[in-house]
């Protein structure tokens, strides 16, 4: 298969890709030298699919939130998560079915904080509840055929030193662990699926 993958470069992307390697994979970030894409720009969104073609997956790794306490929050803070990771990715979702190929799917990232709320994580909250129902309203609309699902993953282990005094309690899920869920979406045969690899909170599946 032809997959784009943007985010590659990340904590995810990197555990994604390597489950991927076997297939065509097309890798894609503001930074990455061949196919570089800022997500919170729609003309740049649209200059890389113009410029890989038809795919049969497209899978998103990628986009900011912002962590703040609420009573810190500004509008504009608030925005970036609003733009980057919930637009960012419904973009690619709208741009991109014309370039996804008949049985296609797309596999966008989501996260527990959708709902298992910490401090200073409403942004996140937000984005991510909004990505699930994106998931499932666009889901019976695709047609041809095409599939797509949102991995909602609990914190990385491998990000635990960076967020996990944002997490009490919260051992890490592995990179590769979570990985196997865009697998399963890629390769599987399921669609409006939320797949959540959530570790200490019991609501996982
Ligand atoms: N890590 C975790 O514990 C965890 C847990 C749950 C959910 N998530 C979610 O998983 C996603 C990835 O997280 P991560 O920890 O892997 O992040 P990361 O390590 O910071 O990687 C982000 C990736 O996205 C790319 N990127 C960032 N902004 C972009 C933009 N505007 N346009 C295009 N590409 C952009 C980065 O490359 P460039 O710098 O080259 O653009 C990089 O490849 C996020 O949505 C995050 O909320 C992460």
């Amino acid at each position: 298969m032809k997959i784009l993958l943007i985010g590659a470069s990340g904590t995810v992307g990197r555990a994604v890709a390597a489950r991927l390697a076997h297939h065509q994979l097309i890798t894609a970030s503001r930074h990455d030298s061949d196919f570089p894409v800022d997500i919170t720009d729609q003309t740049s969104i649209q200059r890389l699919f113009e410029r890989t073609g038809p795919v049969d997956a497209i899978i998103a790794t990628t986009g900011s939130l912002h962590f703040a306490p609420l009573a810190e929050m500004t509008p504009e803070q608030f925005g970036i998560g609003i733009a980057s990771k919930l637009m960012g990715q419904v973009n690619l979702v709208l741009i991109g079915q014309h370039y996804l190929n008949e049985q296609g799917s797309i596999t966008l990232t989501g996260g527990i904080l959708s709902h298992d709320p910490i401090r200073q994580g409403s942004n996140a909250s937000t984005v991510n509840a909004a990505l699930e129902g994106f998931v499932r309203g666009a889901a019976i609309e695709l047609g041809r055929q095409r599939r797509i699902n949102l991995v909602s993953p609990d914190m990385l282990a491998e990000s635990a030193g960076v967020y996990g005094s944002f997490f009490p309690g919260h051992a890490g899920v592995s990179g590769e662990h979570v990985a196997g869920a865009y697998v399963k979406s890629v390769e599987g045969a399921q669609t409006g699926q939320i797949y959540r690899l959530w570790g200490v909170t019991g609501h996982g599946a």
